[in-house]
């Protein structure tokens, strides 16, 4: 299976000159090692997302220490973290500056066929699309990043993601950490090109960058205070799986993931984060002495993702309730509904995708049971738009349901040879959706599928 021709040609454009200044820096920090100078972590600003406007362009942006490089953003990379409430209704105008198509989907947020930004939506250079939509759902931390036919991966690689906060009452109850206690931090790797600039090279099985990036900034550090933080990860990679842990191996606190608060909270020293998945996790600073510094690793790669060092200074004390929050669990059938076999890099159930091809229909309020079975060249990480599932279980490979694939997901992580089964109620709209693997790659060869909630 071959990358589509159309994105080659894409990718050949994309080769902008840096300006002198820009590589001497560039080479100046290759030269120290990539891991030895360390950035200021930047933190993606909270917006309120109702009248935000969206601007997707060509920018240019430090990714720490002076290195800049050329990136598509939406107006920062990654974008601001939009924020809204349930219950509030949230409008957005997409005005499309870049070269290409594009539109914009807000992964994890429960919105109609209209709303949902996929590719059947995409507008051109100069067009802009206005979304408005009803918040439905309890509180979350969801994202949002293009979506249009075959261009995904290269869009969001060069930048083009950021996050999207539901809050609610019930969350604001438990007084977790906020304000520069709570930070949002989207992983992701990345390649450059000889200038510094964002390079996107894919291949079949994915695009695997060579460096990490969180938040934009390369190499980061940030400092804390002695007390609970509140961090907020979404995997936004294209392909890249992370296994995340602190590298002085003590227990983060998981409370919550795709669709938000677990029941109750669970240490974990390791965690799997895949593509488009998410992690709410509570770590506590408070016996960091002032200097002192803590890494965040990726365990699968050796990668330090970002530093913490210790103020000194007196932060927010905090005890982890015992229980969180409540959640039913769907109650379906234990035979699968349906059956989905994702298969090479490109195909589900023998198809590849078609934009115009409807290829099942899911009766409107009906708990189904969807399966899900890698054949081979996994992993993949699976996801449905339109709803919230629930994973029952995970047969063959790991052969488990992970503490962070509890309460609601709707991404969940498939790798060769497991089948996982997942309970999914398609309660909000009627209408028209994806279900598709978010390795990106994938994606935009094919491994997606429309259906229909009737
Ligand atoms: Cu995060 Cu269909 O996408
Ligand atoms: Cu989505
Ligand atoms: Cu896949």
């Amino acid at each position: 299976m071959r990358i589509s021709r159309r994105r080659f040609l894409k990718n050949a454009a994309i080769g902008m000159a840096a300006s002198p200044l820009t590589s001497l820096l560039w080479l100046g920090s290759q030269r120290v090692g990539l891991q030895n100078v360390k950035n200021k972590l930047k933190v993606p600003k909270f917006v309120k997302a109702d009248g935000y406007l969206m601007v997707p362009a060509p920018n240019v942006s430090d990714l720490g220490g002076g290195r800049f490089s050329k990136v598509w953003a939406y107006t920062t990379f990654p974008g601001p973290s939009l924020t809204a409430r349930s219950g509030d209704t949230v409008s957005i105008r997409l005005v499309n500056k870049l070269r290409e198509e594009t539109i914009t989907h807000w992964h994890g947020v429960m919105v109609d066929t209209a709303n949902d930004g996929g590719p059947q939506e995409v507008i051109e250079r100069g067009e802009h699309y206005d979304y408005q939509f009803p918040i439905l759902q309890r509180a979350a931390m969801n994202w949002y990043h293009p979506h249009p036919h075959m261009m995904t991966g290269e869009q969001v690689n060069l930048g083009l993601a950021g996050a999207f906060v539901i809050r609610d009452d019930e969350e604001d109850a438990l007084s977790l950490p906020s304000g520069k206690y709570e930070i949002p931090l989207l992983l992701r790797d990345a390649s450059f090109d000889a200038d510094g600039n964002l390079k996107y090279v894919p291949d079949d099985g994915g695009f695997f960058g060579d460096v990490p990036l969180v938040n934009g900034t390369l190499s980061p550090t940030m400092k804390v205070d002695k007390g609970m933080y509140r961090l907020r990860i979404l995997n936004c990679a294209n392909a890249r799986v992370f296994r995340i842990g602190l590298s002085n191996g003590q227990q983060m606190v998981l409370i919550g993931n795709d669709g938000g608060l677990l029941t109750q909270p669970v240490g974990q020293s390791q965690i799997v984060i895949g593509p488009a998945e998410r992690l709410d996790l509570l770590v506590d600073f408070s016996s960091l002495a002032a200097g002192d510094t803590v890494v965040l690793k990726d365990f699968s790669t050796g990668w330090e993702l970002l530093e913490f060092s210790g103020s000194g200074f007196a932060g927010y004390s905090y005890s982890v309730p015992p229980n969180l929050s409540v959640i039913a669990p769907l109650d379906g059938p234990s035979d699968p509904t349906r059956v989905f076999e994702f298969m090479g890099h490109n195909l589900i159930n023998g198809q590849s995708f078609d934009m115009d091809r409807i290829d099942f229909s899911v009766p409107f309020g009906v708990v189904e049971r969807w399966q899900f079975y890698a054949v081979s060249a996994g992993p993949h990480p699976i996801h449905v738009h339109g709803a919230s599932f629930q994973v029952v279980s995970r047969v063959g490979g790991r052969n488990q349901v992970f503490p962070w694939e509890r309460g609601w997901k709707d991404t969940v992580l498939l790798n060769s040879q497991e089948t996982v089964d997942v309970l999914v109620r398609f309660d909000n709209y009627r209408g028209r959706y994806l279900l598709h693997c978010h390795n990106l790659e994938h994606e935009d060869m094919g491994m997606m599928s429309n259906f229909e909630v009737v």
